[in-house]
């Protein structure tokens, strides 16, 4: 599937370079025009990461490993635990926040609060509400999106639509997770590779070429029991023996797994970068889904690009599944200096299987929000009301 509301495959059309400062005469043409193609940029971010880590020498009391075996074997180093008192919601809520406070946005300015995840706080509510809630988003509409590790790209994806269809204007796209409570902490395949925590992004309608150029999403349903959390839903709903079975834990076929992540992320970057009509060489960075130092480097050599180009800190986060590509991103925007009109591409693979990519042109930012202000000065009526 395409990210592209007139069916065309491009989100934003990559030809037309964008102006690194376009200020005012963008405010006119909106003020003039209500009606127009809006583009959806980032402008703002934010991570969470419970402050507990757990490391791979503490791993070696708990199960039969060791950390030079997953070190070689993963990448890993260390992971962030959730504290007791810690939720998906509640790490999601601090990122959130921060995103927000980045993008100078008022949470009631925005439209729509979507929160990816595989572990929320409840089957019901959704994990988004509580979120908006928290937030204090009082005019946003909430859901969730479960794609697995894929969430934040589909969510980014979602977020686009929402924006190119004039459907929202402020979208909060949110990832997280709390893997460790459905870890067998026992099985020393899984346990050693995930992690908890968050990271948000704050979504805006501008008119710049600018912001999302593409976007890819696949999925392949047949091969759902490669990773698994298969009691708990409908299918097997909870007892007495699922949990005793240990069913209520995140189940894996690891080779299955790595052989078709190398290839979907590898494919799903080349058709993105194929309808933003750009080459791998256009691309400044390459935030992957960090599962696994091998995979990474894996899709670095089949995307041939250095290894300075592929973003890595799976050694101090692990897998943190949904939250994993824009925990990367965060940490990637909040570290080096991106100019206007470089390009970022977006990457990852997870159960069910899903996968998908996004070709990310980086908007002028400051003139996105003189854009925010001109839309929202007719709507603003909590300032009147409070
Ligand atoms: O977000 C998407 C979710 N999942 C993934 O991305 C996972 C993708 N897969 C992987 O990352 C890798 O397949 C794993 C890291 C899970 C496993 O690595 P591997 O190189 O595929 O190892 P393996 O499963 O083939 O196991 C090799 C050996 C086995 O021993 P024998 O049978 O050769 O004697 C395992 O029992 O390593 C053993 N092993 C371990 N040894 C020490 C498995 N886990 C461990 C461990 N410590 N934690």
């Amino acid at each position: 599937m395409v990210c592209d509301s007139h069916g065309n495959g491009d989100c934003a059309k990559a030809e037309t370079v964008p102006s690194p400062k376009r200020t005012d005469e963008t405010v006119v043409s909106l003020q003039k025009n209500g009606s127009m193609d809006y583009n959806a940029a980032i402008t703002g971010c934010g991570l969470y990461s419970p402050s507990r880590v757990l490391d791979n020498h503490d791993l070696e009391k708990l199960i039969d490993t060791n950390d030079a075996w997953i070190r070689s074997r993963t990448g890993i180093r260390e992971r962030h635990i959730a504290g007791p008192d810690e939720t998906t919601s509640s790490m999601a809520t601090i990122a959130a926040r921060r995103a927000l406070q980045d993008a100078e946005l008022d949470p009631r300015d925005l439209d729509l609060v979507i929160c990816t995840t595989t572990t929320p706080d409840y089957l019901l509510p959704a994990t988004a509400c509580l979120i908006q809630s928290r937030l204090g988003a009082t005019n946003a509409g909430a859901f969730d999106i479960n794609a697995a590790c894929v969430g934040f790209i589909y969510g980014l994806t979602t977020a686009c639509q929402f924006i190119r269809a004039g459907g929202a204007k402020r979208v909060l796209v949110v990832a997280g997770e709390t893997l460790s409570r459905f870890v067998n902490w026992e099985d020393r395949s899984t346990c050693i590779l995930f992690g908890d925590g968050a990271a948000a992004v704050v979504v805006e309608a501008t008119t710049q070429s600018a912001g999302v150029l593409s976007t890819v999403l696949g999925s392949r349903g047949d091969v759902e029991g490669s990773l698994l959390i298969e009691a708990g839903g409908s299918a097997m709903p909870a007892t007495a023996e699922t949990v005793a079975a240990n069913a209520h834990t995140v189940r894996m076929r690891g080779n299955e797994i790595f052989k078709l992540a190398v290839r979907a992320m590898a494919q799903s970057a080349r058709d993105a970068l194929s309808k933003a009509e750009l080459s791998i060489r256009d691309i400044r960075a390459v935030i992957a889904h960090q599962a696994n130092q091998r995979i990474l480097t894996a899709a670095q050599e089949a995307l041939g690009i250095s290894a300075e180009q592929m973003f890595v800190n799976i050694e101090r986060f692990g897998n943190t599944g949904a939250a994993s590509v824009p925990i990367a991103l965060t940490e990637y925007i909040q570290s080096n200096e991106i100019d206007v009109g470089e390009n970022l591409l977006l990457v990852a693979f997870g159960g069910g299987l899903t996968w998908g990519a996004v070709v990310l042109r980086w908007a002028d930012i400051a003139a996105v929000k003189l854009e925010r202000e001109s839309m929202l000065r007719p709507t603003r009526q909590y300032l009147k009301t409070g």
